[in-house]
């Protein structure tokens, strides 16, 4: 069996280094425990970036997958198969808004079908092209294909890739009075944005604030696009983010918890645009695959029952009880923000760029955790994590802060 080190060695060498991963070798996981290759247990409240929504190993994904994966692993799109018609059926109706959908592999690819349907839309209804403009807002996280880090206002994840594609507007996050500014031309095709910014900070839509933005786009004829990529499938307490705003969006895009874990990426489109991309307009050879839909439908029921909705609500306010307690006798927050298991605590000033430091601690202390910048610790654990499980997660936290101060 190949050693840790080794293993490390073999990830430094072949990977091109577009990551930094703490040196952890991961092997397998039950819940919201994971083992190392050395056999250390850790209490996850990352979810894999809050991909694993049911935590690891949860018996009903496995059981659909294999069942799938017995049957039929892939037909393309140029045949159907049962998995997918019926994900998206489940999606249209879960989602109480969407007419049909666009199935992917990737949160990257929902928002570039997204990005497209978009401008195929402003085409369509006449507009020249320096008047399909798609506002979006700084500190946002979109994707790293060439559109959606362009829609990804932080020039930190833009810089050297120049050109850009053209055609998108970035306004302050919750800046009502910038926004109208930037769409009073009229050449605003769309609005996409985050109800609670991930990447950004763990920020959320200012109370009222996406409703604001609704009423603007109805006026100068723009779309609403919600990236629900890291917010959506349940993890703010409803299936969806925006349930939670009072907005019906034209276009959601899904990925992340989505697929449990299983690469699946997904765009809703509305009424008034799902009849815009005809055939031909677009496409991707393992969009709607049957082993990711299988797991996806499975996912989809389990994430919107009314059990993890509560289980949300009552850790939720475990892990703000915990970190209240925490911060009472370290003082290492200026504010716990986020709704749901979608939470941020930020960092005093004192300790600003530090999250990475408290991640090491954390790990070394049996907690895999992250970040969400340099100032603001993110928890995003699986949403039907036990008591005991945030209990013992807060426990480590407490140990990892007190290592940290120390
Ligand atoms: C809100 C949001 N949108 C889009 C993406 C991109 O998803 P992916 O990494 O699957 O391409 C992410 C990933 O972190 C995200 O958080």
């Amino acid at each position: 069996m190949s050693t840790s080190a080794e293993l490390l060695a073999t990830g430094q060498q072949y990977y091109l280094p577009v990551y930094k991963p703490r040196e952890v070798i991961l092997e397998h996981g039950q819940g919201a425990r994971v083992w190392d290759h050395e056999g250390r247990e850790y209490i996850d409240l990352s979810a894999g970036i809050a991909v694993c929504g049911l935590g690891h190993n949860d018996p009903d994904l496995v059981a659909a997958l294999t069942e799938q994966a017995g049957k039929l692993w892939h037909t393309s799109n140029v045949f159907y198969s049962e998995p997918p018609l019926r994900l998206a059926e489940e999606l249209v109706v879960a989602s109480r808004f969407a007419s049909r959908v666009f199935l992917c592999n990737s949160g990257a690819e929902a928002n570039e079908a997204a990005i497209k349907l978009i401008r195929k839309w402003a085409t369509a209804q006449g507009r020249a092209p320096d008047r399909r403009v798609i506002v979006t807002f700084r500190g946002s996280f979109h994707g790293r294909t060439m559109a959606t880090v362009t829609a990804t206002a932080q020039p930190k994840y833009q810089e050297g890739y120049e050109p850009l594609p053209g055609g998108f507007r970035y306004v302050d996050f919750n800046d009502f009075g910038q926004l109208e500014q930037a769409m009073a031309d009229g050449d605003v095709a769309a609005v996409l944005v985050e109800p609670i910014q991930g990447e950004g900070g763990v920020m959320p839509a200012a109370e009222g604030f996406l409703r604001g933005v609704r009423e603007l786009c109805d006026r100068h004829g723009a779309l609403l696009a919600l990236d629900e990529i890291q917010c959506g499938m349940g993890r703010t307490g409803t299936l969806f983010a925006h349930w939670q705003d009072g907005v019906v969006p034209d276009i959601v895009t899904l990925a992340k918890a989505l697929g449990g874990g299983f690469p699946i990426g997904a765009m809703l489109a509305g009424p008034k645009v799902a009849e815009t991309m005809q055939f031909g307009a677009h496409g991707t050879t393992f969009g709607g695959n049957p082993l990711a839909a299988a797991v996806a439908r499975v996912a989809l029921r389990k994430l919107a029952s009314e059990e993890i909705a509560a289980n949300v609500v009552k850790q939720s306010t475990a892990l703000r009880d915990g970190l209240a307690a925490i911060n009472g006798e370290l003082q290492l927050f200026s504010q716990v923000r986020g709704r749901g298991l979608m939470l941020g605590a930020v960092l005093k000033p004192e300790y600003a760029g530090r999250a990475g430091e408290i991640l090491d601690h954390a790990a070394a202390n049996g907690l895999l955790l992250l970040q969400a910048g340099p100032d603001v610790l993110r928890f995003v654990p699986a949403l039907n994590i036990s008591d005991e499980e945030i209990a013992e997660g807060l426990r480590r936290l407490h140990a990892a802060l007190h290592a940290f101060v120390a």
